[in-house]
């Protein structure tokens, strides 16, 4: 079972959290892996406090550099260094960063502990929680992978002010879907439009209970067996458009993704009467008020590779976890090609009112 993520609110209990590395037995050597943004920005916040001496790795960013040449050169930089069982890695940065990294040190020499520090609010409500690592394979996104759980993850909310509002609102998708899966109360305590993340005195008061759904159900479901399906909600048409448009010269970021996969499958549970209209109502006009920018027309054909594709299928039958109501969802609902392409032009139809 992964650990609590544990919240560091101030730097200095960041550094507090990092001087105890210190203190563990038997470590040999520390790895800290960053990207180039993390090495710029988030690096020079923590690295007197980080166990000295240590290896730093730097990776490039972007989520076309996660894959298995990245993996290799993270392998041979621990190889390089006689990294050994007794070593620790310590990853600073985004989902990005965060899967492939996690993946690199739990397939070295049969795995190697790691902790996470995300700096992203994606990697915050979503990648660092949970012990999914991944890489990308050809064109499919996070095909390559396995459940590791982190030695440890620490929250430091403070690195988010050195965002930009994109960013935000790329991890701001994860908590609209904890809330719309779990919890209509919290639902109806997220802000209601963007201008929030626009602000320069953001509290994040939502990042917390959204952590915490998240916890809570890996906790009860580690290996995606039964109730972790429901975190993949918005995700089998979300990662379908993210893969698509990643091959196109105008991709979209994951929680971008994930919001038009969460109106169009919000549109699904509709026409399969899992969900009321009026809550689909709802749900869909929240998410499009924060949203409305990225929504663009969407294509059944130019999915479908990579529905059929989906870890979660069984045979032919693609595999949704869907709400049923504001705050509740279910999961292993089977549609036809047909169910979805119908809901593709309800989406279709409800992005053209907009314009
Ligand atoms: N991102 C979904 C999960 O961790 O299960």
């Amino acid at each position: 079972m992964p650990n609590s993520p544990v919240f560091a609110h101030t730097p200095a209990t960041l550094h507090q959290l990092l001087a105890q590395l210190n203190q563990l037995p038997h470590t040999t050597q520390f790895f800290v892996l960053v990207d180039e943004n993390t090495s710029h920005h988030c690096l020079p916040i923590i690295a007197h406090h980080l166990p000295q001496p240590y290896h730093t790795i730097t990776l490039p960013s972007g989520e076309s550099n996660k894959n298995i040449n990245n993996v290799q050169y993270i392998w041979q930089q621990f190889l390089m260094q006689n990294a050994d069982r007794q070593s620790i890695v310590i990853i600073l940065g985004g989902g990005v960063l965060g899967d492939m990294s996690a993946f690199a040190a739990s397939t070295y020499k049969r795995g190697i502990k790691f902790i996470h520090i995300p700096t992203t609010l994606l990697a915050m409500t979503d990648a660092a929680i949970g012990g999914k690592t991944a890489i990308n394979f050809g064109d499919f996104k996070n095909v390559i992978g396995n459940f590791t759980p982190a030695y440890q993850t620490i929250i430091a909310p403070f690195f988010l002010k050195t965002l930009p509002f994109v960013q935000l609102l790329n991890g701001f998708a994860e908590t609209i879907k904890h809330a719309l899966i779990c919890d209509k109360n919290m639902f109806e305590k997220l802000p209601k439009n963007n201008t929030f993340f626009q602000t320069q005195d953001i509290n994040f008061d939502w990042l917390m209970p959204s952590v915490q759904i998240k916890q809570h159900i890996v906790n009860h479901d580690f290996t995606e067996q039964n109730q972790r399906k429901l975190l993949n909600y918005g995700h089998t048409i979300g990662h379908a458009v993210e893969s698509h448009f990643l091959t196109t010269t105008n991709p979209l970021l994951h929680g971008e993704a994930i919001a038009i996969g969460m109106i169009i499958e919000n549109f699904l549970a509709e026409h399969l009467q899992i969900l009321s209209p009026n809550d689909a109502h709802t749900a869909n006009n929240f998410i499009a008020s924060h949203y409305r920018h990225i929504l663009r027309t969407i294509h059944y054909q130019n999915l479908e590779k990579y529905l059929l594709q989906d870890k979660k299928n069984q045979k032919t039958n693609i595999n949704f976890s869907l709400i049923a109501s504001i705050g509740s969802a279910v999961y292993d609902q089977f549609a036809t090609p047909q169910q979805i392409q119908f809901a593709i032009t309800q989406y279709n139809q409800y992005v053209g009112q907009m314009t």
